[in-house]
């Protein structure tokens, strides 16, 4: 309490928002090549190799952190561990806050000599627009090639998406959302706006006044300047092999440790669009339904029992989404990587809360045969 004559000299907390949900997932963000880490395998004037695996490196993000693993400092809880497998690949979600806040030049894509921008945590992605084009159209262009090996008649970034670093525990509530060119320059415009000053700009602070390179454009993505990944030795075993390794792990035990926001209980889970295959490639099956909204944690696995005897159901995939919990339907999508070819396979679907409580669901078994 203020008394007589005194006067408030504190600062007012800084409660703008920071356009975060504050957790982590894995996007499936390709290997950037041009990533200068994996080229720094030899000891500095130090004696320090900042990485002596080369592109034997994978950035296992939380699952590393949770190991204690190559290039993380130690976990702070060793009982963590257990729970690595179930988030290998994912990444912190960025604050959205600022993000458009970056000197644009015309051809934004150009190489220098102004500030590029570099979105995900490889810098792989280098504008917004690439950034809305990837969660749009990631599972539509998958490719099972590395950056710098598109098929011929593809165009890297713009309808090839090269496979992700990690495959284990994508998140699958974006991935193929179907929006036009115009409704991803929407959301584009949508994240300019979360920016410090959108209203009242900083001073000239990012206005750019060198001059903009020419040779890149916002069509070809900077693919100007990609270069061909070498052809990847297997991730290595200091990093991947670190216990608990990535292995098959009853549902129930693997836990998400990472949510606990939670949503209003509904008495009643149906499905009210039935499975599908939403993609069918060599390397890569999607299956998609949806339900209305289930309640308990805003994360959530979508569950596919699959197998080739209809009475013996024998593997399980399991895929991340974030429901939304101002939506009446949440849409469900699971990856299958690497079935038999021209094999017909039979499933059944299910979903679970992230603490491996199951929705109480279960579709009847459907079946598909693969290209
Ligand atoms: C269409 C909806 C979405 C938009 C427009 C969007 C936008 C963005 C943008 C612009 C970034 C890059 C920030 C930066 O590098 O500075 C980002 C990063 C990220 N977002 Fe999203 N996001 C969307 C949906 C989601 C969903 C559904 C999830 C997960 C459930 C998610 C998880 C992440 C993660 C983990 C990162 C960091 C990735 C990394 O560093 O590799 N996003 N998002």
């Amino acid at each position: 309490m203020l008394k007589a004559g005194q006067t408030d000299t504190s600062s007012t907390a800084m409660v703008n928002p920071l356009f975060t949900c504050f957790g982590s997932a894995n996007e499936g963000l390709p290997l950037n090549p041009r990533d200068a880490f994996y080229y720094e395998t030899k000891p500095d004037s130090y004696g320090f190799t900042p990485n002596p695996y080369g592109f034997g490196y994978r950035d296992l993000g939380l699952g590393t952190f949770l190991r204690s693993g190559f290039g993380s400092g130690p976990s702070p809880n060793e009982s963590w561990r257990q729970y690595a497998p179930t988030v290998d690949g994912q990444m912190q979600v960025t604050s959205l806050r600022d993000v458009a806040l970056t000197p644009q030049c015309p051809t934004t894509e150009a190489p220098g000599p102004y500030f590029q921008k570099e979105l995900f945590h490889n810098g792989y992605l280098k504008s917004l627009k690439r950034v809305v084009h990837f969660y749009n159209t990631r599972d539509k262009y998958a490719y099972p090639v590395t950056s710098g090996h598109c098929p011929a008649g593809t165009v890297e970034k713009v309808n090839c998406w090269p496979t992700p670093e990690v495959p284990n525990n994508i998140d699958m509530t974006s991935g193929n959302l179907g929006l036009t060119d115009e409704e991803e320059n929407q959301i584009v415009a949508f994240l300019q706006t979360l920016s410090d000053g959108f209203t009242k700009p900083y001073l000239n602070r990012d206005t750019f006044t060198g001059s903009c390179m020419t040779g890149g454009s916002a069509a070809t993505q900077g693919n100007e300047s990609l270069i061909p990944t070498p052809s990847l030795p297997p991730c290595s075993s200091t990093i991947c092999g670190v216990a608990p390794v990535p292995g098959p792990k009853p549902i129930s035990e693997s836990l998400s440790v990472q949510d606990t926001s939670m949503l209003a209980n509904f008495t009643s889970i149906r499905i009210i669009r039935r499975p599908m295959i939403e993609l069918a490639r060599d390397n890569l099956t999607i299956v998609r339904w949806t339900t209305n909204t289930p309640g308990g944690s805003q994360m959530h696995y979508g569950i596919v029992h699959y197998g080739t005897d209809p009475h013996h159901l024998m593997e399980t995939a399991k895929s991340p989404i974030r429901l939304n919990p101002n939506h009446s339907s949440a849409v469900f999508r699971v990856r299958l990587d690497n079935l038999k070819p021209e094999t017909t396979y039979y499933y059944s679907v299910g979903s679970l809360e992230a603490a491996g409580k199951t929705d109480g669901v279960k579709s009847l078994i459907s079946r598909f045969t693969t290209p």
